[in-house]
């Protein structure tokens, strides 16, 4: 089956106010033969979980020209029924069971709690439903996995947040990488922390934790520029045991709080994340100019400036050129709210996106094997791997 081109699809739904929405990325990258077969059509998407981060992903789904929402589903349908008046979305549902038996779609959408993904996602691909997950994609390493071959053996694609990969910035570095710039890779870091949500108890949750809610984007990020990780090494503690939830009161905290991990890359490279929800939150999202992340090689010094899901610049020193240089000012159109609205795309078009579930799955092993490493006190070797570089 041919790919379409965005002008040929353009052309044929005749959407061409919204265009600017989807990032360009996926085009820049998005050569090879697929694998997806392309919808020609807008996408009908149906989204579940009706939180706080539906208020970010449902205005980009709403102007992505690929996309069509067609239904809303919360287990607290006041959320369903509210954001559907806002957003002109016709049919809401109080269950995943009503949605599939409602109005037909192609894509679930799946902002729901954490722990609740896996299982979703089940019933969905079971459904015939393409899939884009919000971190992580399932609760554990093997039901991803799972999941992954379920989807395959039906002709169908799960995808998992994030979308990091998909800035200029994370483009920037991978290119410099590949360049030799860095010359020899050599170490790696990266951290995320905030106070900590206080809407809902299941961030504290087991299975919650601040890794899969904040770590996951450091770990993507290194992953997908050093390379896959061999072996993990971590502490990990609690150190707020209770917290105070809106509408629950005071909750027991079951998983990690704060937590540092350490990597080993297949090539060598050691990188590090830290990440908690006791951080304090000295610095707003908006205009933030700290480095978050850095790369360092025998030749070169990268440093992400702003975090890594809404990167500003990257600051790059070499031997050659040893005073700090600001390089890719220019954040495109990416956000990080756009990793459905660029599945919606490439499932319209047959383009493939740079956002890979191997590179998702490997990120799930990872944190896995942190929680063991915490457990026994010892390393754990990783096994999976992904195409790496990510960018070429
Ligand atoms: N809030 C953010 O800023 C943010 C940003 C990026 C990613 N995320 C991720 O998004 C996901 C959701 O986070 P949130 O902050 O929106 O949480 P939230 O508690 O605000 O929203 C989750 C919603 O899912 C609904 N829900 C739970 N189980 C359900 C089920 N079985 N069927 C239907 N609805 C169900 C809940 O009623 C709730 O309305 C998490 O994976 C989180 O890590 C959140």
């Amino acid at each position: 089956m041919e790919n379409v081109t965005r002008r040929d699809f353009i052309g044929k739904v005749g959407t061409l106010g919204a265009v600017a929405m989807v990032a360009p990325t996926v085009f820049s990258y998005g050569n090879e033969t697929t694998g997806i077969i392309p919808l020609n059509r807008k996408v009908k998407v149906g989204i579940i979980g009706c939180g706080s981060v539906s208020r970010m992903y449902l205005p980009h789904l709403s102007e992505c020209p690929y996309a069509e929402i067609v239904s809303l589903c919360d287990i607290k349908p006041e959320r369903a029924r509210k954001s559907a008046s806002e957003f002109k979305v016709t049919n809401t549902y109080a269950s995943i069971e009503q949605m599939l038996a409602g109005v037909p779609f192609d894509l679930l959408v799946n902002l729901t709690d954490m722990q609740e993904h896996g299982r979703l996602n089940r019933i969905a691909i079971n459904a015939g439903k393409y899939v884009w997950s919000e971190k992580p994609m399932a609760n554990t390493y093997n039901e991803g996995k799972e999941l992954t071959k379920l989807a395959k053996s039906k002709g169908l694609r799960i995808w998992g947040a994030p979308a990091v990969v998909n800035s200029p910035q994370f483009a920037y570095m991978a290119n410099q990488i590949n360049a030799g710039t860095m010359g020899i890779l050599s170490a790696g870091h990266g951290s995320y922390g905030h106070e900590g949500p206080e809407w809902s108890s299941f961030f504290y949750e087991k299975l919650g934790g601040s890794i899969p809610d904040l770590g996951v984007y450091n770990i993507a990020t290194l992953v997908g520029l050093l390379g896959p990780v061999v072996s993990v090494t971590a502490i990990l503690n609690i150190v707020r045991p209770t917290r105070e939830i809106e509408g629950k009161g005071t909750i027991k905290v079951e998983e990690e709080d704060n937590a540092h991990i350490l990597m080993e890359h297949k090539n060598g490279a050691v990188s590090h994340i830290q990440c908690g929800f006791n951080y304090v939150n000295s610095h707003s999202y908006e205009g933030d100019e700290n480095t978050t992340l850095s790369i360092i090689g025998s030749k070169g010094k990268m440093d992400m400036i702003g975090y890594d899901w809404y990167p500003f610049a990257v600051d790059i020193a070499t031997r050659e050129n040893p005073r700090f240089k600001r390089e890719c000012t220019d954040r495109g159109t990416y956000v990080w709210q756009e990793g459905a609205s660029v599945i919606c795309e490439c499932l319209a078009t047959g383009k493939e996106p740079l956002i890979n579930v191997d590179h998702a799955l490997h990120v799930l092993e990872i944190i896995e094997a942190a929680r063991a490493s915490q457990d026994g006190r010892k390393r754990i070797d990783v096994k999976s791997t992904f195409k790496w570089p990510i960018v070429t």
